[in-house]
């Protein structure tokens, strides 16, 4: 039971707890509807503590007693937590709880999956375990005794002592509560070693469900890659004597880095060949690399309080997109973050959500572990590592860890070591932490006959409820200059544009040159430039840049299809030329010739239309991608075999970059073909696939050409028992329906026996594949948006987090027509109008609604 009026929380209301936490000992009785936490734990008050009081998070639990220093006591208890008078010198608080990981279905605290128990803390889970001070800046040493039946009994740290029956772990590094994580159940181990640097032998542990055993290799192996990346570029070592991941099917997020423990969301650390794809097996490294990091990154140096939220998770972020520009390509790393960051970024920050990298109030933290938070902090880091150089970027965050081991730290801790190592004053740099919103920065260009050229940017932020007066940011602009036959006239450099409108001079030209612009994608920004005609297409023949080059090619599509959409002309031959050029060179990488045949989103197309003016109509939106779909299989129809044919690989399956590119160009091929061959390539490529990469594919593409019935019959029976398969098999049927079936579609595997909605994993298959299909969410007659209202409305009392995250698909709401714009407030004013809303979807909504 919550309050009627939400709690809001502000940055500026920080103070520090008035008592210093030296040690927490825990003991877990573990019994599915009652387990008994017993808890001892050393306070002593801090000499001059602004605030004095005594409170304890605790919810959801049962109070058994209390004592302090062996004396019962009895404390004043609310469902938020507890206040007790205590003596002003250390002592020991003792407390008995009790509660019922059996009902735990929102998946925060200690809960259980299939007959597991499992803990998820992170960000205010804790207090659902047992009374604490449950805030990021209060750091403790724990130990822990686990007593249970199970054969595995698992906590942080390292194994103090093993019994039938019962384990001791003792964690020596002083940690938040957040990172607390405990495991029992019947597992088993897919067991490996490290040595770190300076000799520490590790011991490594993946455990998994029985029949799980044949999926773990891969995510070994990344987690080995992982610890020799950051001892090579970072010089972080590991620093206990093992290291366990713990895969569990029930999951809120992708995974958790407690200390010691990372827990995975099965999906993001489970893989084989047979059964998770190219695209799988990337996402399942960079997460585990991802937990790793944040060893360092987040747990020995942890955030003060939530708000700083993005000093962990930016920096994370950011370093394990490094780690997959090494192990893989870093041009087609950058360009997925590119497109990653305009489908889930851009969109928060130009709709009711935006909020800054660091946001100053929140009523629930779990809604702010956003596109924001994390990739564009991570967006921020980058552009900080521009601006000071790589050499700079490495002095600093050894400063960093030097600084600032063992604490609790903020943005200004962060800032301030890059300011003491190069003296750069970064005051204005920081407005990227507190100001919300996409920049939008529109160039001009000047050139006289003497040979000097100008570029002239101007940038403006457009104000929201977070911002509503955007200042003028650091934006550092990568720049190139070509000469009219494509030589790089002027290499790459960082213009530092900090006015609100400014002007940098080149001289010394021979000719009028053709500028390259946001090489890298240097800053999360919109640019905007009347481009002469057939320069974007010059770039796209010349750029030097791989990452200008391939946004060349996306702006060509992109406007090709809004002129379709607006004017119901052809597709742009200039457009289709420059890609049959790209793609039939077969000098570039395959991975990036695949990317290059990719189409802006459609609802990346309705976001244009939109802030033109235009109100964008999801059928046309749908009928003129597939146009251009059409458009490409026609003018690429004589190559299309020869690039599927010349991109098979040979031998046994691996998930590496280079096979990988093969296949996706491969498939992009076989996506066209099928257009024209009515699916014989497909239905071919489905009987003999051997890998999941292969078949999904194959499946797709059959879906899509209508022919889909008979090979989801077999995938079905082939993979029924396969939880994270069958994932997929939800998903790609919805994702893949036509706009005017996708509802239905979705409604009807709703219906399917295996439809287990308390799975964030199966609800989001459906649910979050209708979400994503633009047309089909967006049917005129409002029917996907009162399918999504009609279960966020049944799995809120279930799981107020995943329903809250979903609530995000509304957010683009005010983008259309009156008709759909009044179904959607007519569905979120239904779903905030149940009785006891969950504050995580209250609060969504309320932002979304306006
Ligand atoms: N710290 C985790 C990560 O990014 C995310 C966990 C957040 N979970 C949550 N329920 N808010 O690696
Ligand atoms: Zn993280």
């Amino acid at each position: 039971m919550r309050d009627a009026t939400p709690q809001t929380i502000h940055l500026s209301d920080y103070t520090p707890f008035g008592f210093d936490v030296t040690s927490v000992d825990l003991t877990f009785d573990l019994a599915p509807r009652a387990t008994r936490v017993r808890s001892k734990i050393t306070f002593a008050p801090r000499a001059g503590a602004a605030d004095t009081r005594f409170f304890l998070h605790g919810e959801n639990l049962k109070l058994i007693g209390a004592s302090i220093d062996g004396t019962p006591v009895t404390p004043q208890v609310t469902p938020e937590g507890l206040t007790c008078d205590v003596p002003d010198r250390p002592f020991v608080w003792e407390a008995e709880v009790e509660i019922d990981p059996q009902g735990n279905t929102a998946l925060e605290g200690l809960y259980m999956s299939n007959g597991m128990y499992c803990t998820q803390c992170e960000a205010e889970g804790f207090r659902k375990i047992t009374y604490y001070p449950d805030r990021p800046d209060v750091m403790s040493v724990f130990t822990v005794r686990i007593n249970g039946p199970h054969p595995v009994l698992l906590s942080n740290g390292n194994p103090v002592t093993r019994t039938q029956g019962s384990a001791e772990w003792h964690d020596p590094w002083p940690k938040p509560a957040y990172l607390f994580a405990l495991v029992a159940g019947e597992l088993v181990n897919h067991p490996g070693r490290f040595t770190t640097k300076s000799g520490r032998d590790v011991e490594l542990n993946l455990w998994v469900r029985p029949g799980d055993e044949g999926k773990c290799a891969f995510g070994m192996q990344a987690l080995k890659d992982s610890m020799t990346w950051d001892e090579q570029v970072y010089g972080r070592e590991y620093d206990l004597d093992v290291f366990n991941i713990v895969a569990v099917d029930d999951f809120n997020m992708g995974a958790m880095e407690n200390k010691g423990l990372n827990i995975f969301n099965s999906s993001a650390v489970l893989a084989s060949p047979e059964t998770s794809t190219d695209t799988n097996f990337e996402r399942i490294e960079a997460i585990i690399a991802h937990e790793y990091f944040h060893n360092w990154t987040g747990n020995r140096i942890t955030c003060r309080d939530w708000f700083q939220l993005c000093l962990k998770e930016g920096l994370t972020v950011y370093r394990d997109s490094q780690f997959t520009s090494d192990m893989r390509s870093a041009p087609v790393k950058r360009i997925g973050d590119v497109i990653d960051l305009r489908a889930r970024q851009f969109p928060e920050d130009q709709g009711p959500l935006a909020h800054p990298v660091r946001p100053e109030s929140f009523q629930e933290i779990n809604n702010f572990y956003t596109a924001t938070v994390y990739e564009k902090g991570a967006e921020v880091i980058g552009m900080l590592r521009t601006l000071v150089g790589p050499e700079a970027y490495s002095k600093a965050l050894d400063l960093y860890f030097e600084r600032h081991d063992g604490q609790a730290c903020t943005i200004e801790d962060w800032l301030r070591v890059f300011e003491d190592t190069t003296g750069r004053d970064l005051a204005q740099f920081k407005r990227w932490y507190s100001q919300a919103g996409t920049p939008h920065v529109k160039v001009t260009e000047h050139w006289d006959d003497a040979g000097t050229y100008t570029l002239t940017f101007a940038q403006s932020t457009p104000p929201s409820a977070a911002s509503p007066d955007p200042q003028p940011l650091v934006i550092p602009i990568a720049v190139g200059l070509l000469s009219p036959n494509g030589d790089e006239v002027r290499a790459t450099q960082v213009l530092e544009v900090t006015q609100a409108r400014q002007t940098f001079t080149f001289e010394g030209l021979a000719s009028r040159p053709v500028p390259s612009l946001l090489r890298g994608f240097s800053a999360p920004i919109v640019l905007e430039r009347d481009v002469p005609p057939g320069q974007t297409a010059f770039l796209l023949a010349h750029d030097t840049d791989p990452v200008t080059r391939w946004e060349a090619g996306r702006t060509l599509a992109r406007d090709s299809l809004l002129a379709m959409i607006r004017d119901g002309v052809r597709p742009d031959a200039d457009y289709l030329d420059g890609l049959r050029r790209l793609v039939a060179d077969d000098t570039l990488d395959p991975a990036y010739r695949a990317l290059m045949l990719g189409l802006p989103s459609q609802s990346d197309l309705a976001a244009r239309l939109s802030e033109a003016g235009t109100t964008p109509d999801p059928d046309a939106i749908y009928a003129a991608s597939e146009a251009m779909r059409d458009a490409q299989a026609e003018h690429l129809s004589d190559l299309l075999a020869g690039l599927y044919a010349d991109h098979q690989v040979d031998g046994p399956y691996a998930p590496d970059a280079h096979q990988a590119g093969k296949r996706s160009l491969a498939g992009a091929a076989l996506s066209l073909l099928t257009r024209t061959d009515g699916g014989t390539q497909a239905m071919a490529q489905f009987a003999a696939a051997d890998n999941m990469t292969q078949q999904l594919s194959a499946l797709a593409n059959l879906i899509r050409a209508g022919k889909g019935k008979t090979a989801l019959d077999a995938f079905e029976t082939q993979w029924h028992a396969d939880r994270l398969v069958m994932d997929k098999w939800f998903g790609l049927q919805v994702i893949e329906a036509k706009p005017e079936d996708a509802v239905a579609t979705a409604a009807r595997l709703t219906e399917h026996p295996d439809f287990n909605w308390k799975n964030p994993n199966r609800f989001r298959s459906v649910l979050g594949a209708l979400t994503q299909h633009h047309a089909g969410f967006h049917a005129a007659d409002g029917s996907g948006y009162s399918l999504l209202a009609d279960w966020l409305i049944k799995l809120d009392p279930v799981n107020p987090q995943t329903t809250a995250r979903m609530c995000s698909a509304f957010q683009t709401w005010r983008r259309y027509d009156a008709d759909r714009q009044d179904g959607i407030r007519a569905e979120l004013d239904r779903i905030l109008a149940t009785p006891e809303l969950s504050r995580d979807t209250t609060e969504m909504l309320s932002r979304i609604r306006g």
